[in-house]
């Protein structure tokens, strides 16, 4: 079997870390340090647990020791950003950074989630003028809707509370409709932005087959497992499918792009990540 060539740490290894609670099964650590071996590049990734009243003192420390690059996940995406000394725009407006570069001392903050789904989208499609389903009105659904909407598509949003829908169409600038009208829409693109069809819930499909033949592509966020029961519908309805695998990877490589100024190799990156997940392809 072929495995990755881990390069040595010495004294001038540069790190990168992700800061979350929980952090233990993250797929980020494995394809950061392929990514970076692959390129030489003298930098290593590191997941570091932070419990969320430790945050102000977890961003001084890594500034203080001169992190370069972190990653941001739950539950701090938000609140991080009291802390940073300058926020990138469409962050600002989701309202979320889950990318931070230390640049000379001083720490800016990204959201390279939405660019990790408009790149999975425009792999096949172009997103302008589009018109777009998002399922789901929670973080994911936002940096989603706000990215569709830079993006010039038209985004409807439905979820199963909906005055969360109607909140989020309101900041982003979109329309809503009922979850139980998904019959009735036709459009290009469907993405399911909720956490239905994760692992432990893995028979559950917000759409039927027969409401999926009313789009060319459909998209989940959901990645474990791999093939959602989402994604298997939809390629029975003939649609073009998109996994959150591929989302996840291409937000990563977004990421890296940011702290490093270079393109990562994506399919190392997809994969390992794949290879953790327990897949072959
Ligand atoms: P995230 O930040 O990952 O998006 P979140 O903010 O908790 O997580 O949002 C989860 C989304 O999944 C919400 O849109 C939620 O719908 P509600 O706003 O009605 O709670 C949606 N969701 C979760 N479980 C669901 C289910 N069983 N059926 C429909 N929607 C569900």
């Amino acid at each position: 079997m072929q495995t990755t060539k881990i390069s040595k740490i010495n004294a001038q290894t540069k790190l990168c870390a992700l800061i979350g609670n929980p952090v233990k099964h993250s797929m980020s650590p494995a394809m950061h340090n392929a990514a970076f071996d692959k390129l030489g590049l003298n930098i290593k990734y590191i997941a570091l647990q932070v419990e969320e009243n430790q945050l102000k003192q977890a961003i001084k420390g890594l500034k203080a020791l001169n992190i370069i690059g972190l990653n941001i996940t739950i539950p701090h995406k938000q609140k991080v950003m009291h802390h940073l000394d300058k926020v990138d725009l469409f962050a600002k407006k989701i309202g979320a950074v889950n990318t931070i570069l230390n640049k000379n001392g001083k720490l800016h903050g990204f959201n390279t989630d939405l660019q990790g789904a408009i790149m999975s989208l425009e792999e096949h499609t172009v997103v302008k003028n589009k018109k777009v389903v998002i399922l789901g009105a929670g973080g994911a659904a936002r940096s989603i809707a706000f990215g569709l909407k830079q993006n010039k598509a038209k985004v409807i949003i439905l979820n199963r509370t909906v005055k969360k829908a109607k909140k989020l169409a309101k900041q982003v600038g979109c329309s809503t409709m009922k979850l139980d009208q998904l019959d009735s829409i036709k459009a290009d693109i469907l993405i399911n932005a909720t956490s239905v069809g994760m692992h432990s819930n893995t028979d559950k499909s917000l759409a039927t087959k027969e409401q999926l033949k009313n789009f060319e592509i459909v998209m989940d966020i959901v990645y474990n497992p791999l093939e959602t029961k989402l994604i298997r519908l939809a390629k029975q309805a003939g649609c073009t499918t998109i996994t959150g695998l591929k989302m996840l990877v291409l937000q990563a490589a977004a990421s890296f792009e940011i702290w490093t100024g270079k393109k990562p190799d994506i399919k190392l990156m997809q994969k390992v990540a794949l290879k953790k997940l327990g897949g072959t392809k």
